[in-house]
Order: structure tokens, then sequence, then C-alpha cells
């Protein structure tokens, strides 16, 4: 089955007796990967209750087109532009007909007014309804104008009566769903990158730090996540937004950053440290500012942990990759630390060219091999160094550190 992971789900249900299955629907959506939102008509309401369905997906349940609150936070305009998919089930005959007319009179028919995403419907009704002329010309308007129709199935009905008008199996369901979507290079696979600088406190106003904007970082995240990736950012402090599909976790220091990695890595089949890691951090932090004098300063450092290396330590290790920003002897350099690091794979780029620069020029390193890449905008290299992960990643292991 084509993959529902990282998707986008708007999950509509209508009042009919089929929306007990759409609690099954929502959860099947949810194991599949897929972020779920439902919104319910106030007849759905009726059948099966919101809290249900808040419980199966972990978001809250929208139900009203003049709510408040729910404007304050994501508005039916800003609902309509989320999903990848709006799915309808079930869609009984008066949804269908007020879709049909383009009316905008309750939350959902706004939403299939508004948003431009694909709409598919699962019709569940009663035998003759589904029969009906009306139901029929409803339908013809509604496949003019591209709405997909799942369905209905014939059988025993709630009714007594038999025929068709039965909503599909909500395994049905999630099929024809998935085989809307093309298969993305990175489904399903859990990434981890560490991206930007760390910050190593001197004092409460000063730190030791350096240039890294957390570009490259963040294009890596935006681009894995858009290749189907399930993406944790572990970033440390950055002026940049979060990318869309992304959890975000912010770090400050190399041990944050090694903490948060170590957790996220229990998750995780690809760990890439794209982070500037500060190699030392002063060996005491005063608890009130240094105060000036016309003496010569010290500072006494310590080592910080190398993240990448515990990381690659671990008995059930990731596929690890590195990123090496040197100033001289760039590959040779960068060679030495794919092997002292026990690295899967490492992109060598030249500092002086690369830290807070939109562009990146990289030779990638494994243990086998080589490849160029760029130079071209650090977005662009960002899906070409994950072809190459992915490339390296699903080749049978021979010689790596693995
Ligand atoms: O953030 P940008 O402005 O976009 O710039 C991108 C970048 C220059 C920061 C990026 O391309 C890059 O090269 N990152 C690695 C920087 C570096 O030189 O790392 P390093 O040589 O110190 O470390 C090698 C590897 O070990 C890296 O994967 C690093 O994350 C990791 N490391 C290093 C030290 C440490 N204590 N722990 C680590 O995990």
């Amino acid at each position: 089955m084509k993959s529902l992971s990282n998707k986008r789900i708007l999950l509509g249900i209508t009042g009919g007796i089929a929306a007990y299955k759409s609690a099954e629907l929502a959860r099947l959506f949810s194991k599949a990967g897929a972020d779920v939102r439902v919104v319910m008509t106030p007849a759905a309401v009726e059948f099966i209750t919101p809290l249900t369905l808040q419980a199966l997906t972990g978001n809250k349940v929208h139900t009203q087109l003049l709510d408040a609150d729910a404007e304050a936070g994501m508005g039916h305009i800003e609902l309509a532009r989320w999903p990848d998919l709006i799915i309808v089930a079930p869609a009984s005959a008066d949804f269908l007909a007020r879709a049909a007319s383009g009316e905008a009179n309750d939350l959902l028919s706004t939403l299939i007014l508004a948003t431009s995403a694909p709409v598919a419907v699962a019709p569940a009704m009663n035998q003759a309804m589904w029969g009906n002329a009306a139901t029929q010309d409803n339908l013809t308007v509604l496949r003019a104008r591209d709405m997909l129709i799942f369905g209905p199935d014939s059988g025993p009905q709630a009714c007594g009566d038999t025929g068709l008008g039965r909503m599909l199996e909500p395994q049905q369901i999630i099929e024809l769903a998935a085989g809307l979507f093309e298969d993305a290079l990175l489904s399903g696979l859990r990434i981890c990158i560490t991206a930007g600088p760390t910050r190593e406190a001197l004092d409460p106003v000063r730190y030791i730090s350096n240039h890294s904007s957390g570009k490259m970082g963040f294009a890596l995240a935006a681009e894995a996540a858009a290749a189907g990736a399930i993406v944790t950012l572990i970033s440390g402090p950055v002026a940049l937004q979060t990318p869309e599909r992304v959890q975000r976790v912010d770090v400050v220091s190399a041990r944050d950053m090694l903490e948060a990695s170590l957790v996220a890595t229990q998750n995780c089949d690809i760990f890439i440290g794209v982070a500037a890691v500060a190699d030392y951090r002063p060996a005491a932090v005063e608890t009130q500012k240094i105060k000036k004098s016309s003496d010569a300063f010290s500072i006494a450092l310590v080592p910080n942990p190398d993240i990448i290396s515990s990381i690659a330590a671990l008995d059930n290790r990731p596929f690890t990759v590195g990123f090496a920003a040197e100033t001289h002897n760039i590959e040779t350099f960068a060679l030495s630390k794919l092997q002292r690091k026990k690295l899967d794979m490492l992109f060598a780029n030249d500092a002086t060219a690369t830290f807070g620069s939109d562009d990146i020029s990289a030779i990638a390193l494994w243990p086998q091999g080589r490849s160029v890449l760029g130079p071209g905008n650090k977005q662009l290299i960002a899906r070409q160094m994950l072809a190459l992960i992915h490339t390296r990643y699903t080749l049978p292991r021979q010689g790596d550190f693995r």
C-alpha cells in the first residue's frame, strides 16, 4: 500500500448510522502515520461523540462554523488550507445535496468550498435514497467537479433494506485514500537532525558559540519531511521558522543537544548531525557577571561530549551521518572524521563559504566511496544529500560501521 505517513487528512463526518465506523477510520489513518483532524456536522454529533474522535486523533475536533475559540486557533480558512486530502465518511444524502448546490451553512460544507485539496466522499444512506434521481444528479455534478466518490457498497442495511448505500469498510477507504498519494522517497522513515550552533555559557550574559545559522539543518529537515519522513529537528539557538510537518526540539548547549539527541534516537532510523557543536565549554559558569579588569583574562575550557560519536556507539545505532566544515585540507580531515567517529556518511564542506550562507557545495564521503554535490542552494543540495543517504541506507550493509 502507498504511504499515508506524514499526510494531513481532514476527516469530515456527517449524520448517519455509519458514523460509528468513522472512529475506526480515524484510528487507521492515525496508525498509518497521518495527521488527522476531524470536522463533524451537527447531525454527526448525534451519532458519535467528538471526544471519541479527539482521543483517537490527538487533535481537537471541529464542530462549529461560528466558533470564536476555534477561529482564534485554526480558523476555517486556515483549516481549509491545511489538508492534503479531505475525506467525508460517511457522506449523507443531505451533505451531497448541499455540496452539489455549493451551500456553506456549516463548517464542513464551507471547508469543501474553500479548500484546494482533493475531496473524496464515502456515501452512506438507505438504498432508495441512493437510487433517487436527486441523489444521482447531485453525484453527477460532484463528479464533474472532480470530487472522488468512494463506494458505496451493497448489502444489508441498518434500516432492514438490502441494496446499494452501505459505506465502504474503513480499511477499504484507507487503501483508496493512500492510492491518491505518490510514493515519497522517505515515506515512513524516522529521521533526527541536529542543526545550528550550541552556546556554552561563561556567565549569565556571555557565551562561546559559532556562526552556524541553522540553514543547512533546517533545509534538510524541510526536504526530508516533504519526502515523507517523520522528522525530529534538534536545534540550537537560531532565528529560523520551523519547517512544516517537522517536530522541533530547542536546545542551547552541547550537553542539552546530546540529551535531546539520545531521547530522539530511541525512535530513529537515520541520524544527521549538521549542528556546529562547540567542542569545548568553560570549566566553570560564573553565577554573576564577570567584571572587567585591566588584567589579562583567560578561560579554562573542558571538552564537550561528542554527540555523533555517542550516537554511533549505541548498540542499536541509526544510520549515522555527519557533517564537517573545514577551512583547509577539507577532504583529508573529513575522511579522518568519518573513520574516527565511525560514521556511515559524512558531508565535507568549506567552512569559510558555508556558515550562514544560502548555498553550499559538499563532498559526500562514505566508507567505500565519494560524490561531489553542488554548488547550489541549501534546499536543492539537501534534496541531493537525502537521495544519497537513502541509497546508502537501503543498500545491503557491507563494510560500514553498523
Ligand atoms: O548552519 P549553517 O549556517 O547553514 O552552516 C552549515 C554548517 C557549516 C554548520 C554545516 O554544513 C556543517 O558543516 N556542520 C558541521 C560543523 C563542523 O565543523 O562540525 P565538526 O567538524 O566540529 O564535527 C563533525 C561532526 O561531529 C558534525 O556532524 C558535528 O555535528 C558532530 N559533533 C561535533 C562536535 C561535538 N561535540 N559533537 C558532535 O556531534
